[in-house]
C-alpha cells in the first residue's frame, strides 16, 4: 500500500521535482534546476512531512459573513459576465484558513460545477498543496472574477473594477496569514502593478495597507504549458510555507 511519503514524493515527481531530492541525497550531477532552488528544497519541506492541522479556532461570525457574502455575488448583475454565466463560482474552502490561494477566473468546469480550480489546473494546484501539507479542507481559493468569462477570454479591466469589492471583502474576512497569488491577473489585481510574474515572485510582496504577504507564482495553467516553471513554483511554495510557520520571514 502506498504510504503518505511515497504519495508525496509521487506529486513531487510529477511537478518535476524530484530531481534535487535526488542529487540532495546522492550528490548526483546534471540535475536541471538551480543550486538555490535545490537549497531551498533541502532546507524547506520534507517529503515525509504530514498534513498540518492550521486551521483557526472557528469563527461563526466569519462564516456567516462569507455565506452572505456568497449569497451576494449570487444574485450579483453588475457586469456582463452575469448574462453568460451558468452560476457564480464565489470560492471554496475554510472561513479561518490561514493561506489564500486566488486564480484567476473560472473556466468552463468550473462555471458548470460552481467551484475554483476543478479542471486540470486544479488537479495539479491540488498536488502542490499537498506538496506542502494541506488540502483544500485548510486553506480558501477563489478568484479575481467570480464569473467565468466567455471562450476563457481574459478579463475585462471592468469586470475586474466590478468584482474587486467581492474579492477585497473576502480577504478582510477570511483574514489569511498568507496570500499565494496564482498568476499576473490575480498578482496585478492584489498589488497595483503591471510587473510581470517573474519581477513579482522575485519581490517580497504585502497586500497594501496591510502587512499580509502576498506570494506571487505561476498560474496552475502555465506550469502545465511550460512545466519548466515548475521548480520556480515549488520554490515560491518553500516560501508560503515559511511564512506559514514564521510570518516575519
Ligand atoms: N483558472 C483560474 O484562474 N481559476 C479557476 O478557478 C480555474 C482556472
Amino acid at each position: 500500500m502506498m504510504t503518505m511519503a511515497d504519495r508525496q514524493r509521487q506529486i513531487l515527481a510529477d511537478m518535476g521535482i524530484d530531481v534535487w531530492l535526488l542529487r540532495d541525497n546522492t550528490g548526483a550531477a546534471g540535475a536541471s534546476v538551480s543550486a538555490e532552488v535545490s537549497k531551498s528544497a533541502a532546507s524547506g519541506i520534507s517529503t515525509t512531512a504530514t498534513a498540518k492541522e492550521l486551521e483557526r479556532p472557528a469563527d461563526s461570525d466569519a462564516v456567516t459573513a462569507l455565506t452572505l457574502l456568497q449569497n451576494e455575488v449570487k444574485n450579483c448583475r453588475l457586469c456582463d459576465l452575469s448574462k453568460s454565466r451558468t452560476q457564480t463560482v464565489f470560492g471554496t474552502g475554510t472561513a479561518q484558513a490561514e493561506l489564500l490561494l486566488i486564480g484567476e477566473a473560472p473556466g468552463a468546469e468550473e462555471d458548470r460545477q460552481g467551484k475554483p480550480f476543478v479542471g486540470k489546473a486544479g488537479k495539479l494546484l491540488d498536488a502542490m498543496l499537498f506538496a506542502i501539507g494541506f488540502d483544500r479542507s485548510q486553506v480558501f481559493i477563489c478568484n479575481v472574477l467570480k464569473c467565468r468569462p466567455p471562450n476563457n477570454r481574459d478579463p475585462k479591466p471592468e469586470e475586474v473594477e466590478a468584482c474587486a469589492p467581492f474579492l477585497t471583502a473576502q480577504i478582510d474576512t477570511v483574514k489569511p496569514k498568507v496570500i499565494l497569488a496564482l498568476g499576473r491577473f490575480a498578482a496585478h489585481r492584489l498589488l497595483k502593478t503591471e510587473a510581470p510574474v517573474y519581477k513579482m515572485r522575485e519581490a517580497r510582496n504585502v497586500l497594501p495597507g496591510t502587512d499580509i504577504p502576498v506570494v506571487v507564482t505561476y498560474h496552475p495553467a502555465s506550469l502545465l504549458r511550460n512545466p519548466e516553471q515548475k521548480a520556480q513554483a515549488w520554490q515560491d511554495l518553500c516560501r508560503v510555507h515559511q511564512l506559514l510557520e514564521s510570518p516575519l520571514i
